[in-house]
C-alpha cells in the first residue's frame, strides 16, 4: 500500500500510509485506540476506499470496490465486530459470501463444516445458531471462516481479544502452520507478549500516521509502547485512592446458578476491591448475579447501612455494572454516542413526559470532555468508535447515575496502554467520591497493583481475600488453581 489516505467526517483515519506485507509472514498491526488499524484493513478487504493512494497485490495495482471482490482475490478477513448472522446456524455463516463452495448442497455444507470445525480443533457444533454462542465461540467460528476460503493473505483484527487463553495457544499453532503454507497474515492485537511470540514483523500507527515498521527483533516492549502512545508511560497503573474503613457494600452468602457457591466480601468506601480468577471460576458470574442478568439469590445484601431486597432495577438503587462484553450489554450500537448516554439517564432530562433535547445535548458534550471520548461529535454511531472510546462512553453513562457501588468486568479487555491508564484514573477517582469500586479482571498486573483487597475464585468458590502484602501475582495464581497458601 502507498500514500493511503482515508477520511471520515470529522476525522482523518488515515495520512499517506504506506503498508508491505511478505509472502508467509505475520505482520502484526500496532497502535492505540483509534490510530487506524481497522480503517487500514477495511481498505485492503474492501469495506472501504482510500480517498487516495494505491494498492498492489502481485505486482498488479488493485483497489476493490466490494469484500467479495477481496476474497475472490484470496483475502479473508476477520472482522474486530464480528459479521456473523445471529439466527442462522454455524455452517450456514460459515458459507455465506464463499463463493467457490456456495453451490454446495446443505448436507456437504454440514459435512464440510463439521470437518472444518474438527480438524481446527474448534468444540463447537455446526448445526447450532450462532445467537446460541457465547462471544468466544462466535470469534472461533469467524476465525473458520476465514480459514475456509483458502486464502493467501488472511486479516486477523484483533482475534483473541475474546477468546481464551487455551484457544489462543491453538490459535497460534494454526497460525503457524498457515505460514509455512506461505500464507501471509497481518495480526491486530493490544496484547504484546503476543506479538512477540508470533509476529515477524511489525508496523505502528499513531493517529492514522506511520511511525515506523521493521523486523519484530528490531523492537522491546517499552520501545513499541513509545512509539505507539508518542510519550512514555511513567505510570503504567496508578493507585491514589484513599481507603476508609466505613462500608458501603455488604453481600453474603451469595449463590449464582451453577457458578458461585456461597460467596461473601464487602467493600468500604474509597476502597478498590478485585476479584480474580481463572476463566470458568465464577469471578464474572457474581457481578452479573448481583446485578439481576443471572439467577442468583443471597442471604443478606447491604448498600450504604440499608438492607436491600433482591430487584431488578439495581442501577436505580445505586448498583452498577459495566459488562464484559461492552456491546452486548453495555451499547446500542446502532445509536449515536448522545442516545447511548442519555438512555439509562433519560429521566434527568424528562420534563411533563418530554425528553429535552437540547439539555440532552449538554450533559452528554460534558460527559464527552469529562472521560475525553474522541468523537467527531456527539452524533456519531457508537459502533464506529474505536474499543477503547466505546468502553468510555459506557463508563460515562453508568457514572452519571452516581452509583454506589460499581462492578468492573474486565474494563481494559482489548483496549490500548494509554486508555488502560486513563481506566485506571477514572478507577481511583471514583473509589475517592465514595463510590466502592469492584474490579473483576483476568489481567493480573492490573489487579495487583491496582487492588486493596483480592478475592480469588476457584470453580465457583472463594479461596479467600487476599490483603496488602499478601498481594501478588504467585499467591493470587495459587489460589486460582486450588492451591492453599
Ligand atoms: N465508519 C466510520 N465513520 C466515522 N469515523 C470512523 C469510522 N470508522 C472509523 N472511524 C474513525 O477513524 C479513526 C480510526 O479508527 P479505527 O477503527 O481504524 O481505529 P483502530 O486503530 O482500529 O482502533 P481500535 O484499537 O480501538 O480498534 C477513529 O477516530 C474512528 O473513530
Ligand atoms: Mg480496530
Amino acid at each position: 500500500m502507498k500514500k493511503i489516505t482515508k477520511t471520515f467526517p470529522g476525522v482523518v483515519a488515515l495520512k499517506n500510509v504506506d503498508f508491505d506485507l511478505y509472502e508467509g509472514e505475520v505482520h502484526a498491526l500496532l497502535g492505540e485506540n483509534g490510530a487506524g488499524k481497522s480503517t487500514l484493513i477495511k481498505i485492503i478487504s474492501g469495506v472501504h476506499k482510500p480517498d487516495s493512494g494505491e494498492m498492489i497485490i502481485n505486482g498488479k495495482k488493485t483497489l476493490f470496490s466490494n469484500p467479495t471482490e477481496a476474497i475472490k482475490e484470496g483475502i479473508a478477513t476477520i472482522h474486530q465486530e464480528l459479521n456473523l448472522f445471529e439466527e442462522l446456524t454455524v455452517f450456514e455463516n460459515i458459507f455465506v459470501g464463499n463463493i467457490e463452495k456456495f453451490t454446495f448442497s446443505k448436507f456437504k455444507m454440514l459435512k464440510f463444516a463439521e470437518r472444518l470445525l474438527n480438524e481446527l480443533g474448534f468444540p463447537i457444533r455446526a448445526e447450532e445458531k450462532i445467537k446460541n454462542l457465547n462471544t468466544s465461540e462466535k470469534q472461533l467460528v469467524s476465525i473458520a471462516k476465514a480459514l475456509s476460503l483458502n486464502a493467501k493473505i488472511i486479516i486477523m483484527d484483533e482475534p483473541t481479544a475474546a477468546i481464551t487463553e487455551h484457544e489462543t495457544i491453538r490459535l497460534f499453532e494454526i497460525i503457524k502452520d498457515l505460514k509455512k503454507k506461505g500464507i501471509s497474515i497481518i495480526f491486530i492485537s493490544h496484547r504484546l507478549e503476543e506479538v512477540f511470540e508470533i509476529a515477524d514483523r511489525v508496523t505502528v500507527l499513531r493517529d492514522g500516521v506511520l511511525i515506523g515498521t521493521g523486523k519484530i527483533e528490531e523492537f522491546s516492549k517499552e520501545k513499541l509502547i513509545k512509539m505507539m502512545v508518542g510519550r512514555k508511560i511513567e505510570e503504567m497503573y496508578p493507585k491514589f485512592n484513599v481507603i476508609t474503613n466505613k462500608e458501603i457494600f455488604r453481600i453474603e452468602n451469595l449463590m449464582v446458578g451453577n457458578y458461585v457457591r456461597d460467596v461473601s466480601f464487602n467493600v468500604n468506601r474509597g476502597e478498590i476491591f478485585g476479584i480474580a480468577g481463572l476463566v470458568g471460576s465464577g469471578k464474572l458470574e457474581i457481578a452479573l448475579g448481583i446485578y439481576g442478568y443471572l439467577r442468583s439469590k443471597w442471604e443478606k445484601l447491604v448498600l450504604d447501612g440499608k438492607n436491600y431486597l433482591p430487584s431488578k432495577n439495581m442501577l436505580k438503587y445505586g448498583i452498577a455494572l459495566v459488562p464484559e462484553d461492552r456491546k452486548q450489554m453495555g451499547l446500542v450500537l446502532d445509536l449515536d454516542v448522545m442516545k447511548n448516554i442519555i438512555l439509562p439517564n433519560v429521566d434527568e432530562v424528562t420534563k411533563f413526559g418530554k425528553i429535552s433535547w437540547k439539555k440532552s445535548k449538554m450533559i452528554v458534550q460534558e460527559e464527552v470532555e469529562k472521560y475525553a471520548v474522541k468523537v467527531s461529535s456527539i452524533k456519531q454511531k457508537v459502533k464506529t468508535l474505536s474499543g477503547g472510546n466505546q468502553q468510555k462512553v459506557v463508563l460515562s453513562k453508568v457514572l452519571r447515575k452516581r452509583p454506589k457501588i460499581i462492578f468492573l468486568v474486565e474494563p481494559t479487555r482489548g483496549i490500548d496502554v494509554g486508555a488502560k491508564v486513563e481506566v485506571y484514573n477514572i478507577v481511583n477517582r471514583l473509589a475517592n467520591e465514595g463510590v466502592g469500586v469492584v474490579f473483576i479482571s483476568s489481567e493480573l498486573p492490573e489487579i495487583v497493583s491496582l487492588c486493596d483487597r483480592v478475592l480469588v475464585m476457584h470453580r465457583g468458590r472463594s479461596m479467600g481475600i487476599l490483603e496488602k502484602d499478601e498481594i501478588n501475582q504467585e499467591n493470587i495464581l495459587k489460589l486460582a488453581t486450588g492451591v492453599d497458601i
